[in-house]
Formats: structure tokens, C-alpha cells, sequence
């Protein structure tokens, strides 16, 4: 599972209209759909994705962002798949994102950043097993 990792589009990205890109942007880079979907998370189960960042002080305006519209959530392969991706979407403050990277071209601000990817291959597989069932991953 080393090749693989997760991603979610946020809800600015999906209310802004910029699903479409960024799948295509995606694929166009090389990484294969595993799985994909598009739902609405609860605050609960926002609250537990991002549990690793329940004391943080901007824990309540993520937890309230995630859960605030749909989002499509996707497990992705490809070599060296999570750090390549951490490259592609750019860093977590769009103002400090690199040129050509997804957040730069269409994340908002620090707290709505367009798109979601995971840090691990160990973050990868637990992050990829919260949001799809076996049935859901090829
Ligand atoms: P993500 O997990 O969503 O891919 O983002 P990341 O690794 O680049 O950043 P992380 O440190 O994991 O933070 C998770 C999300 O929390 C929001 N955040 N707000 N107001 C703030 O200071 C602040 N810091 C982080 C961002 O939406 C970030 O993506
Ligand atoms: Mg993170």
C-alpha cells in the first residue's frame, strides 16, 4: 500500500466549482482512482478524522469547514504516491503555496484550502479505511 494515498476536495473547492479540475489535474498527473466518492461528513465524523488536531486552537473552525458541504474523497495510487502528492497540492497556506500547485490555483485561505493529503503511507491506509468500505476500493 506504499504506492497509495488518500485525498479529500474540500467544500470551498467543490461550493467554488472546482471539482472537475482538479480531478483532471489529478489523472493528468499520473495517479489511478481507487476508489472515489462524493458525501457530506457529519461534525462527528469531521471531528474524528481530524482528531490528531483536537487541541489545536483552529480545531472547532476545521471540524465546522468540513463538515459545512459535500466533499469528494479519494484513494489514489501512484509511485511514491503521498509525498509526490504533498509536492502537487503545495503547502497547507495557499499564500505560501508553490506556483502550479492545486492549492495555489484554488484554495482560498489557510483554513479553506481547496484539498486534503495525507502526511503517511500509515496515514494513507488508516485515512483510506475511515472513508471507504473494501467493497469501495479496487
Ligand atoms: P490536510 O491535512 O487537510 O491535508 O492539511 P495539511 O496536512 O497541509 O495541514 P494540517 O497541519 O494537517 O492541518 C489540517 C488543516 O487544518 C487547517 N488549519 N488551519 N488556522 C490555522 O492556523 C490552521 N492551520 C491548519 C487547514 O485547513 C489544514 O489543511
Ligand atoms: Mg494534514
Amino acid at each position: 500500500m506504499t504506492n497509495r494515498t488518500f485525498t479529500m476536495i474540500k467544500p470551498d473547492a467543490m461550493k467554488n466549482g472546482h471539482a472537475g479540475a482538479i480531478l483532471d489535474r489529478i489523472i493528468k498527473e499520473g495517479y489511478k482512482v481507487k476508489a472515489l466518492k462524493m458525501l457530506k461528513l457529519s461534525a462527528e465524523k469531521a471531528g474524528e478524522f481530524y482528531a490528531v488536531h483536537k487541541e489545536r486552537p483552529f480545531y472547532g473552525e476545521l471540524v465546522d469547514f468540513m463538515s459545512s458541504g459535500p466533499i469528494i474523497a479519494a484513494i489514489l495510487e501512484k509511485e511514491n504516491a503521498v509525498a509526490a502528492f504533498r509536492e502537487l497540492i503545495g503547502a497547507t497556506n495557499p499564500a505560501q503555496a508553490a506556483e502550479g500547485t492545486i492549492r495555489k490555483q484554488f484554495a482560498t485561505s489557510l483554513g479553506e484550502n481547496a484539498i486534503h493529503g495525507s502526511d503517511s503511507d500509515e496515514n494513507a491506509k488508516i485515512e483510506g479505511d475511515f472513508m471507504f468500505s473494501g467493497l469501495e476500493q479496487i
